[in-house]
């Protein structure tokens, strides 16, 4: 672990010089049961990237079993339910390892098989977890979907990869919520004829359906099933899993991560950013907020705390239940001491005022994280003063879905920080700037096109299904360098600080929404003739999602209509989704050639509208006027 900042600069130098020599000694630390043949095998263009070739072994072994030996009684995880008055529990190494190796053990026999798709559609409780690790100890691939995804949308990724098993639960509770989870899977199947079991855990004891032939009740099931599970032998560039995640155009791509490189990649960053004690019997503490439904809870609950051995707390809930000091009392109760969160919550929490955080000491807090989104310099500064008490470096962690492991960000304690920056590239990490033209921009004090020059161990191999994809998205814009899709400017003294996307992706409450998935859900409503979709400024959610509607002169009423919209998005996507403000429009800014100028949309949606540029290229400029005055 890299320890001081000088350790940093020479770290990072001996990344950059040779890359392979660096990522074979950390990747050395791992237990494999082959080593690799050869560290790195790449090239941009196709794209192909391999590393740690030929080498064998299974990351649960790394994770759990490795850990036997001397943590076996070590907190893996500690789970704090929803509700105040459930007793908590706690998951120890060795039963983490035995119920994994159950899940493991009932999915074969289910005939899951190596390579087989698996998808988990699951809360926030141990078992989803074990779920996972299930799969990765068999060699099957998990496909983990956001338990607040509508069955449609549930349906869609199911057959995109075509998965044979769903793992879910009869409910989710969710503040003062009580969400059918089952209700959802058995709309989604309806469309998902490959689907042969789906394996139900009773979490909340809602009454579900059960289809005789199909569904599983895991309680009947899992405790009988062995404790013991030889982990498959997976190849470094075996899959993992595949996730998710929204781009600029067309439907949500299945983002593929790997085994060997993931592994070794996640648990570096996560031990350098946070600065662990990985020691054994440390009373170090992790806790990541997000859902394990999203990259963030796959890479830093799932895997790193895992295989960095340390214990971390698993939270079924949300932040402002029963009250906004949720969070804080829970920081107290299991004395956390390093806690990860994303900047949409602490502003949510900041508006709820300090009367929720004053009770609280957090005095066990040392180090405190931010992800998902840009941090505005106001909410870093309350979060610094009010939860860190001025003692807690702040890392600023910036990644994707995409990227796997944490990119760029400070190392706590270690390395500078500065309010709103993520600021250095960890080790191994080669970030580049360039103008619309793809020409580098040198220098300090500059800004441009964030993209990565060099390959790092866990980044995205494939779109799945459909390599074409994945080159078009992330390889082509650019040539010779993967494209992140941010903007990113750097200061005078090299730090980097993300300033948001430059493509049609919106970033939500710290959720990643393509306009288009949105529009597509709007133009489903049958009133609907078409629609734009732009993101704009929002002062807890970061961006909200703000919508210019064309209806047929002759609709009925506009705020039925409205709703109508809303309930459609919700249906096909999830609530994450809906639309913030719906603009009822008669016309929208397109050129001679049909294209939509959403520069112009996004201008309005921002309230900027005395700076909105040449628009005489507009078919009917006129249409501009009609919509700004009708701004909401
Ligand atoms: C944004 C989440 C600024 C960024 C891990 C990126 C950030 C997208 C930060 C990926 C940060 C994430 N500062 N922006 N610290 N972290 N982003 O795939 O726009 O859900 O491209 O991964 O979130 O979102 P994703």
């Amino acid at each position: 672990m890299i320890t001081t900042f000088e350790e940093y600069k020479k770290e990072y130098q001996k990344s950059i010089e040779n890359p392979e020599a660096f990522w074979d000694e950390i990747a050395g630390q791992f237990s494999w049961k082959q080593k690799w043949t050869k560290t790195l095998d790449w090239n941009f263009d196709e794209p192909n990237v391999k590393w740690f070739v030929d080498g064998k072994f299974n990351i649960t072994e790394n994770a759990i079993d490795r850990h036997l030996l001397g943590r076996a009684n070590q907190t893996a995880f500690i789970w704090e339910s929803n509700a105040i008055d459930v007793d908590n529990r706690v998951i120890t190494y060795q039963n983490l390892h035995d119920e994994v190796c159950r899940v493991a053990n009932t999915l074969k026999s289910f005939g899951v098989k190596k390579g087989d798709r698996v998808c988990i559609y699951m809360p926030m409780i141990p078992e989803t977890v074990f779920s996972m690790l299930a799969c990765a100890r068999i060699g099957a691939v998990h496909s983990v979907v956001f338990a607040g995804f509508s069955s449609s949308a549930l349906a869609g990724r199911i057959q995109d990869c075509d998965c044979k098993i769903v793992l879910t639960t009869d409910g989710a509770y969710r503040g003062v919520k009580d969400i059918p989870i089952k209700a959802v899977v058995d709309e989604a199947l309806e469309t998902c004829l490959g689907v042969e079991k789906v394996l139900v855990y009773k979490h909340t004891g809602t009454p579900v359906f059960i289809n005789k032939e199909r569904d599983i009740i895991w309680q009947e099931v899992v405790p009988n099933a062995l404790s013991t599970c030889t982990p498959e032998v997976m190849d470094s560039e075996d899959v993992l899993f595949i996730l998710y995640t929204s781009g600029s155009t067309g439907k949500p791509k299945g983002v593929v991560h790997t085994c060997g490189g993931y592994m070794v990649y996640t648990c570096y960053s996560f031990q350098n950013v946070f600065q662990m004690n990985t020691e054994q019997n440390s009373n170090d503490l992790f806790w990541c907020t997000a859902d394990v439904g999203w990259i963030t809870g796959h890479s830093y609950i799932t895997y790193a705390p895992l295989l960095a051995g340390v214990s971390s707390v698993i939270f079924e809930g949300v932040p402002t239940f029963p009250d906004a000091g949720r969070f804080w009392k829970v920081i107290d109760k299991y004395k956390v001491t390093h806690f990860y969160t994303a900047p949409t919550a602490i502003r949510a929490l900041e508006a709820q005022g300090l009367d929720f955080v004053t009770p609280y000491k957090l005095d066990s807090l040392k180090v405190l994280g931010s992800v998902g989104e840009p941090i505005n310099e106001e909410a870093w500064q309350w979060y610094h003063k009010n939860i860190g008490k001025e003692k807690c470096p702040i890392v600023d962690t910036w990644w994707q879905t995409e990227t796997g492991g944490i990119m760029i960000s400070a190392l706590a304690g270690v390395t500078p920080t500065k309010p709103s920056y993520a600021t250095m590239p960890l080790p191994g990490i080669q970030p580049m700037l360039v103008d619309e033209k793809g020409n580098e921009i040198i220098g300090n004090d500059v800004e441009g096109n964030l993209c990565i020059k060099f390959p790092w161990p866990s980044m995205i191999r494939t779109t799945y299904g459909d390599h074409a994809r994945c080159k078009q998205a992330y390889f082509e814009t650019y040539p010779g360098l993967y494209f992140t899709g941010d903007g990113c400017r750097r200061d005078e003294n090299g730090f980097y600080r993300i300033t948001g996307r430059v493509d049609d992706v919106m970033n939500v409450s710290g959720h990643r929404i393509g306009t288009a998935e949105v529009e597509s859900a709007i133009n489903a409503h049958i009133d609907v003739v078409e629609s734009a979709v732009v993101g704009y400024p929002h002062d807890i959610k970061g961006q909200g999602i703000y919508a210019y509607v064309i209806v047929p002169s002759t609709t009925k009423n506009h705020d039925i209509l409205k709703k109508e919209i809303i309930a459609e998005v919700n249906k096909i996507i999830g609530p994450i989704a809906k639309p913030d403000k719906i603009q009822i429009v008669s016309g929208l800014p397109k050129t001679r050639s049909g294209k939509i100028m959403r520069r112009i949309l996004r201008k309005i949606a921002e309230g900027d509208v005395n700076n909105l540029g040449d628009i005489s290229t507009l078919l009917d400029p006129t249409v501009v006027d009609e919509i700004v005055k009708g701004k909401l």
